[in-house]
């Protein structure tokens, strides 16, 4: 029998890529809070946006929800965790009103986020929430102000459809996983009409967000295919996806594990850059690159383009569990 050669392959693989430090926390909290507590874990709404990290929780003994009056009564002294993207003020007191005990794994940066706008409406300013609708963060952020403080701006004609009350009493915050380029145009279209708008003292779309499209943007150039491992309600994956198409990749595509790659579609590829959203699990990153290295002679360049040392500590109630042994 002849064996034929393997086509070769360059893999560029992006780093940093994948989890970022509020995604960690978060799976740390409702694993924690199993190892301390023990089953059932209710966790409000996917914890992150992956299912193989809701599944493995899953095995472990978290129970998801969506809103707390799923939990039984007889569960009710269970801990319930609220997910990494944060949630409307509303939550926490219905859980107080319910008398439930509950971990709120808000990732810090989207906490500072509602810090920030609620400092904009203390101060007497309408808020502009740059993000997407429908999305839990942005659900969340609105819900931390007064019915009617905020009014969500996805796109620069929103912003020439907006009429404020004042235009000199605005204030402004994102949600943390936009696309760099698209909030720029944004923001400018946003202060050339309201040139007193107050920004954020910081910019509130986050470290990780902008790292891994920074990453995106220097791989994609001459990528015959570009790959961004992340779910498709993952607000920062599916920009991952969009950078890479703008930066000059030929193709890229969202991928949840390595059985959706197209493979009739892509077969005369020689270059692949591959990238993972802030809630994509690095073993199914190097599941892909193993289903590439079955097909082509792979060769993985690592284009490091940051070096990220972020790490957020759990609440102080989880801090004495121990991890280890079972
Ligand atoms: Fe937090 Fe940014 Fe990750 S806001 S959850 S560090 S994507």
């Amino acid at each position: 029998l002849q064996t034929i050669a393997k086509p070769p392959l360059t893999i560029r693989l992006c780093q940093p890529r994948g989890f970022c430090a509020g995604v960690d926390r978060a799976i740390q909290i409702v694993v924690l809070a199993l190892k301390k507590y023990g089953a059932p874990v209710y966790v409000r709404h996917e914890i992150v946006h992956n299912r193989y990290v809701v599944e493995g929780l899953q095995n472990l003994g978290a129970v998801f929800i969506e809103e707390l009056n799923e939990i039984p009564d007889e569960h009710h002294d269970a801990p319930v965790v609220f997910s990494a993207h944060g949630v409307p003020k509303s939550v926490p007191a219905d859980a107080v009103a319910r008398n439930l005990f509950y971990l709120d794994a808000t990732c810090p940066l989207v906490s500072k986020v509602h810090k920030q706008a609620m400092r904009h409406q203390r101060k007497g300013r309408h808020v502009l929430l740059i993000g997407h609708a429908g999305h839990p963060e942005v659900i969340g952020t609105m819900g931390q102000l007064d019915e009617g403080a905020v009014t969500l701006i996805e796109t620069e004609a929103d912003v020439r459809n907006f009429t404020p009350a004042d235009p000199a009493a605005l204030g402004f915050v994102t949600q943390t996983t936009l696309s760099v380029e698209d909030t720029a145009g944004i923001l400018k279209a946003l202060q050339e009409k309201f040139p007193a708008m107050e920004a954020p003292a910081a910019e509130s779309i986050c470290y990780a967000t902008t790292n891994r499209q920074d990453a995106v943007k220097e791989t994609a150039p001459g990528s015959d295919l570009y790959l961004v491992v992340g779910a498709p309600n993952s607000s920062n994956s599916r920009r991952l996806v969009e950078v890479a198409e703008r930066a000059g990749a030929k193709m890229s595509l969202l991928v949840q594990r390595a059985s959706e790659i197209p493979w009739n579609d892509i077969g005369g590829i020689a270059t692949l850059g591959l990238s993972a959203g802030a809630s994509a699990p690095e073993i199914i990153v190097d599941e892909i690159i193993n289903a590439f290295r079955e097909r082509f002679e792979v060769n993985v360049e690592l284009a490091i383009t940051a070096t990220e040392t972020e790490e957020f500590p759990v609440m102080r109630v989880l801090r004495d569990v121990e991890l280890t042994p079972a």
